[in-house]
């Protein structure tokens, strides 16, 4: 009775009711900052829903996205990825979501862009998951210039595998034209790695001396490893922010973590160049340099720690309102009353985990401490941050922002940012899976309750 009693009060404890305020769940978190008249899970404030951009505003970018379940796959407007939306900064974007049939129902976020709240696509956290032959509107200011991608987030770890994605960009104010945009989407389907969609080797006719601007995006649930044989290479940007200073890489690979896109400049060379990307797909840029040759990673990857010229972030850190410790460890429990060794949060299961609480203006510091023993590629929603540290080791090249940052075992970040878009945003793993597996926290901001609960009849939302 001694040990039966205990565990059958853990397991009553981690049964999630049948819908839940993501807002009231689990314990505040207040980083050291005022708790007092920041209340948690509180029912007054500004709700989600109300959290947008100029409602009058005419929209620059107009474009419907059709979701359709065709067998095992999704596709949107009849492919995956579906189509590129290209914007240019400063563009009001408007995006018609129409479900066809997607059974669950879906939504769109906007991964990595920092689109108010309401437009976060989140199910049961900004929005009710779309159902089939519903709609949604999302209207955001594309202001930063950069590679992002959309994907449903409503049963994300199925819908985004299955094929409910696509790409981004926001082109700053002047593009030069002699400058060859690619944008590469890498996804594993159930037939295996591709490269927008294509299998193999995907060859682009190029003249040499012809530069390119190659923005890969990982729609993946682990890290890629990209290559370029033939020349040299750029990091031009990372997460959809510039690197200050980038300097030629030679015979290094880089890795993108899952969620996250770089984006290499690559000046075609007399006998062509090649990007490989895990050894599973490739792109050749003119002539193939190794004429087909299957070619093996690099062993040595790019360090943003130190790559690129420092420069002022706009961030000052020293002084931070409030600090966060993000501690991911594993641990036996019940997960919805599913025994098992699940994720923890400074030491917490889902749903008892931390939720970080700051004020509007707060400079944050975050410390991501992975106890874990498997890596994580960690996801703050309508944020970047700003990597302070790894293991205590002080950044010393360019400002690295990011937004889908792989914390690997037994490292430890600080990241910071500042809170200047209200809302309730979550913080997860974008090994989907994982954050299936409890692998998930949020960031409220004082003075804004929620809108839409998780979980419930209806659209039976499921974020994860
Ligand atoms: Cu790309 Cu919460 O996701
Ligand atoms: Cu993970």
């Amino acid at each position: 009775m001694a040990i039966i009693v205990p565990l059958g009060a853990m397991w009553q404890r981690s049964l999630l009711p049948d819908s839940y305020d993501m807002a009231a769940m689990g314990y505040p978190d207040y980083g050291g900052g005022p708790g007092a008249g920041l209340p948690h899970g509180h029912a007054e404030g500004t709700p989600v829903t109300d959290l947008i951009d100029d409602p009058d505003r005419p929209p620059d970018v107009s474009e419907t996205l059709t979701a359709r379940a065709e067998g095992e796959v999704y596709t949107v407007n009849g492919t995956s990825p579906g189509p590129t939306i290209r914007a240019t900064v400063g563009d009001m974007v408007e995006v018609t979501l129409i479900n066809a049939n997607v059974p669950d129902g879906a939504t769109l976020h906007w991964h990595g862009m920092e689109v108010p709240n309401a437009m976060d696509g989140v199910a049961g956290v900004t929005q009710d998951a779309v159902l089939p032959g519903e709609r949604f509107v999302y209207r955001f200011l594309a202001d930063h210039a950069g590679t992002y991608w959309y994907h449903s987030h409503q049963i994300s770890h199925e819908q985004v595998l299955r094929g409910l994605f696509g790409a981004i960009v926001v082109e700053p104010a002047t593009v030069d034209a002699g400058v060859q945009d690619l944008v590469a989407v890498l996804h594993t389907y159930a037939s295996g790695p591709q490269l927008n969609a294509d299998s193999g080797t995907t060859t682009v006719a190029a003249q040499p001396g012809t530069p390119f601007r190659v923005r890969v995006i990982n729609t993946d649930n682990g890290i890629t490893p990209v290559w370029v044989t033939g020349t040299t290479y750029e990091v031009l940007a990372v997460d959809g922010y510039d690197i200050t200073g980038p300097t030629p890489v030679d015979g290094l690979r880089f890795d993108v973590p899952a969620g996250g896109r770089v984006d290499l400049a690559i000046t075609v060379p007399p006998g062509g160049a090649r990007v490989d990307f895990a050894g599973a797909t490739t792109l050749v840029l003119g002539e193939d340099p190794v004429d087909g040759a299957q070619m093996l990673s690099p062993k040595t990857a790019v360090d943003l720690l130190s790559y690129g010229t420092p420069a002022d972030p706009g961030l000052d850190v020293s002084n931070a309102d409030r600090h966060f410790t993000y501690r991911i460890g594993r641990r036996p429990g019940f997960l919805d009353g599913r025994p098992g060794l699940w994720w923890t949060i400074n030491g917490h299961l889902y749903p008892d985990v931390p939720m970080f609480v700051v004020a509007e203006g707060d400079v944050v510091v975050f410390r991501i401490e992975n106890t874990s023993g498997d890596p994580h590629p960690m996801h703050l929603h309508g944020h970047h941050g700003l990597v302070v540290s790894r293991n205590d080791e002080t950044s010393t090249g360019s400002p690295w922002w990011t937004d889908s940052l792989e914390v690997g075992p037994g490292e430890t970040f600080e990241v910071a940012f500042r809170a200047d878009n209200p809302g309730l945003w979550m913080d997860h793993c974008h090994n989907l899976p994982h954050a299936v597996q409890g692998l998930v926290s949020h960031l409220m901001y004082a003075g804004v309750r929620s809108s839409f609960r998780v979980g419930g009849g209806g659209p039976h939302n499921q974020p994860e």
